[in-house]
């Protein structure tokens, strides 16, 4: 008996290098919610997200190919998840527009993204602006169930919600309410100076670093000696052993930073060095990329293709 499963969806957008703080934050639960084998998954290459940081197509083409090769290299295997690119699917932007006409500017305007961007007086675009219509229009036209993202996140997906229900009212019951799935005990991972990694930081660790950038990046962890352990080797450590593993550990090397560190260089080499090696075999051999692509772009446009159908008939443009 063959049954409908549940819809999962999630993006990232290709800006720069992956680091371990978007595996353990968003990735990991992408590969463990697909390998439960509960859900339909639909995992996209968020480029026309990432054009409000990436103008450069040279750059654009390099980190999109990064990205979906990353993604298979972590476990998303593309014979079973659609991984696709949004670019590849018109239905996005389509539906983009369809949300924008029934969105407020005030609405819009409280959104985290752009009021940063105002604080920081910055002339934000109208592509950051309208940012959550086209993660909603992402989300909704899948039937999407759940969104496994970072913490940062849940505003969007709240954006998608709302816009759901808004369309629902005014159109009739047209889009599911979808939910989003955090994890709390990574909900943001540390970087090595301690605050949140992010490669606008320069505090990453590369999801693909070779056992020479781990050691690089392990010695430069800034060291807390105030407390106990050194909390940014601890915090790190934690994401690749238990507590209870890691608790005598530290006791019997209390103070001794350096021993430490080593054990983190071979905890994090031990995590990396498969991923790393996928990820090697996988850029030798581009044409698993373009095929994983083209087979995503198929079975992603025929989905949002029934959906835009009913949204155009729903709106009465069709
Ligand atoms: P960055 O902060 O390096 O620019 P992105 O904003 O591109 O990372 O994030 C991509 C995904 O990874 C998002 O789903 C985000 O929630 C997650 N993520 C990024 N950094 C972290 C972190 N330090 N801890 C947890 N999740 C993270
Ligand atoms: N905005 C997300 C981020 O910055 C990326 C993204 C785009 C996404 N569309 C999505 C995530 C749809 C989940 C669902 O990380």
């Amino acid at each position: 008996m063959s049954t409908v499963k549940p819809v999962l969806l999630s993006g990232i957008k290709p800006t720069g290098e992956l680091h371990i703080g978007n595996y353990f934050g968003a990735m990991r639960q992408q590969v463990d919610l697909f390998k439960s084998g509960n859900y339909q998954c639909y995992i996209m290459v968020a480029d026309y997200h990432a054009l409000n940081f990436i103008q450069d197509a040279a750059e654009m083409h390099r980190l999109t190919q990064e990205l979906t090769m990353a993604y298979i290299a972590v476990g998303l295997d593309p014979t079973q998840v659609v991984l696709f690119k949004q670019s590849d699917v018109p239905a996005h932007t389509e539906l983009t527009w369809i949300f924008d006409t029934i969105t407020t500017m005030p609405y819009l305007s409280r959104a985290h993204a752009f009021k940063d961007g105002e604080t920081k007086n910055q002339e934000v675009s109208v592509g950051t602006f309208n940012y959550p219509m086209l993660m909603a229009a992402d989300i909704l036209l899948y039937d999407t169930t759940i969104v496994p993202v970072g913490q940062d996140q849940k505003q969007h997906i709240e954006y998608a919600r709302d816009t759901a229900e808004k369309f629902n009212r005014t159109f009739g019951e047209t889009f599911m309410l979808p939910e989003p799935h955090i994890m709390p005990e990574v909900a943001i991972v540390p970087g090595t100076d301690g605050q949140k990694m992010s490669k606008s930081y320069g505090n990453t660790i590369p999801l693909f670093a070779s056992r020479d950038v781990i050691t690089e990046k392990v010695m430069g962890i800034v060291t807390d000696s105030s407390g106990e352990r050194p909390q940014n080797v601890y915090a790190i450590h934690k994401l690749l052993k238990s507590e209870s593993e890691l608790a005598s550990f530290y006791e019997e090397h209390r103070g001794k930073y350096k021993a430490l560190k080593e054990a983190l260089i071979e905890d994090l080499d031990t995590f990396i060095a498969p991923l790393r090696e996928k990820y090697e075999a996988l850029k030798n051999d581009p044409g698993a990329v373009v095929r994983a692509l083209e087979d995503g772009k198929q079975k992603a446009r025929e989905v949002s293709e029934k959906k835009m159908e009913r949204v155009r008939r729903a709106v009465g443009v069709a």
